[in-house]
């Protein structure tokens, strides 16, 4: 397995490395760093489905916009199967925790639509049965493209493969509520390529997935986010000096941690419409450190660029761990080179006593952080758990420099407008 620098050498830009050294850095229950804890009484948008990560409708900017004065987010979803005999257990009762461990495998895109920012009511549907090619529609970025209500979805088409794709559709309004109309050509983008970013091929457990386009404000450009791993044969990567990095005597041993090898995947468009897509090499590796880097996305704040990405407690390699939650990195320009946030990358984990409370965060331009509930412990010991399947309390971050702070918390699923656009 070659290095950075041998791999991505004549690359207009070397990746940025979170390195061992600074994920020693990360500590649960820093109180600037964590979400408060969700109750165990918290309310569901729906018992008929489960939602997970969430998207809300956006401009190429990372405006949140609405339209008409509808507020709009894209869900992933899944029914839920209280009645179904498979996901009864021998006692006769629901085993919800089943049916949600299997939602990834049945996942759909859904909408809803809320004149307040939260209160969310079901739209439905975004596609038609059949029309997503493959079995999974998981995580991806609804574009307000213009004052006509067209919408560009960027999404991930998975099993069989993963596969960036779009689709594109339109937004109507009306006093009642929203719909969203014609969403009924998917276009395939792009794939890994196994040079830059691992392939199934290569690694039965790799990643590629969760585009989030945007425009550059200093260059006009677009681009598009989205998570990977670093190509390479399964085993094959090399946890070097620059990966291990700046650590403590007696902290040299990687263990098996040449297994973790996430990154953040960057892409440009070759056309305006982004129909046309070059991928180019990754803005951050986590090689040694972590094996995913989920739904990245900027926030553009005071000149810089802000990277924001999810990460599992489960995902980390020997010998670092962190919490479920947010990280974070910043750079003066685009192509870095980016510096961990809080000198570890932690913006917003779980609390140790509720490890599993939220997930799937995305920081808004407006510093509010969104998630949903997974699961929340119902008693002290930590061994019954309330299934969530649902907005999480929408948590205000302050981002200074280098460094953020939990500043303030607001009601579930709370993402109100940063723009409001007047259909034409
Ligand atoms: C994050 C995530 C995404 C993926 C989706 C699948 O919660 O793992 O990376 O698109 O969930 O359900």
């Amino acid at each position: 397995m070659k290095s950075n620098t041998e791999k991505f050498g004549k690359a207009p830009h070397q990746p940025s490395l979170w390195t061992r050294a600074d994920a020693l850095k990360v500590h649960a229950d820093d109180p600037t760093t964590t979400q408060p804890l969700v109750s165990a009484d918290f309310p569901v948008l729906s018992n008929e489905v489960f939602i997970w990560d969430t998207m809300p409708l956006r401009d190429l900017d990372g405006n949140i916009t609405s339209v008409d004065g509808w507020s709009v987010i894209f869900t992933l979803t899944a029914d839920r199967h209280p009645n179904d005999p498979e996901y009864i257990d021998e006692n006769g009762n629901y085993d919800i925790t089943r049916d949600w461990n299997d939602r990834h495998g049945r996942a759909k895109m859904y909408y809803w639509f809320s004149r307040t920012g939260k209160d969310w009511k079901l739209g439905g549907r975004v596609m038609a049965e059949g029309v997503s090619p493959t079995a999974r529609e998981w995580a991806g970025t609804p574009i307000l493209l213009n004052e006509q209500g067209d919408v560009d979805l960027y999404y991930t088409a998975v099993t069989p493969g993963a596969t960036i794709v779009k689709v594109r559709g339109r937004v109507v309004t009306t006093e009642h509520g929203v719909s969203m109309v014609g969403f009924e050509k998917v276009k395939p983008l792009f794939e890994a390529d196994g040079k830059m970013y691992q392939t199934e091929a290569q690694n039965p457990f790799w990643g590629f997935r969760d585009p989030w386009p945007f425009r550059d404000p200093n260059d006009g450009k677009l681009y598009m986010l989205f998570e990977g791993n670093v190509a390479g044969e399964r085993g094959s990567h090399k946890v070097g000096k620059a990966e291990i990095g700046d650590v403590p005597p007696g902290y040299e041993d990687v263990g098996n941690s040449r297994f973790q090898t996430a990154c953040v995947g960057i892409a440009v468009a070759r056309d305006e419409d982004g129909d046309d897509w070059e991928m180019l090499p990754p803005l951050l590796t986590a090689v040694g450190v972590n094996d995913q880097t989920e739904r990245p996305h900027f926030v553009f704040q005071d000149g810089k660029y802000y990277l924001f990405t999810i990460s599992h407690t489960f995902t980390y390699a020997d010998g670092v761990t962190g919490p479920d939650g947010v990280y974070g990195f910043v750079a003066d320009s685009l192509f870095g080179p980016y510096v961990p946030l809080n000198g570890s990358g932690l913006v917003l984990g779980n609390p140790s006593s509720q490890p599993f409370q939220t997930y799937s965060h995305c920081v808004m331009p407006n510093g509010l952080v969104t998630s949903f509930i997974d699961s929340v412990p119902t008693d002290e010991s930590g061994t019954q758990i309330r299934i969530g399947g649902t907005e999480a309390p929408t948590v205000e971050i302050k981002i200074k420099g280098q460094q953020t702070f939990v500043v303030a918390e607001y009601d579930y699923g709370y993402i109100p407008p940063m723009l409001d656009v007047t259909l034409e």
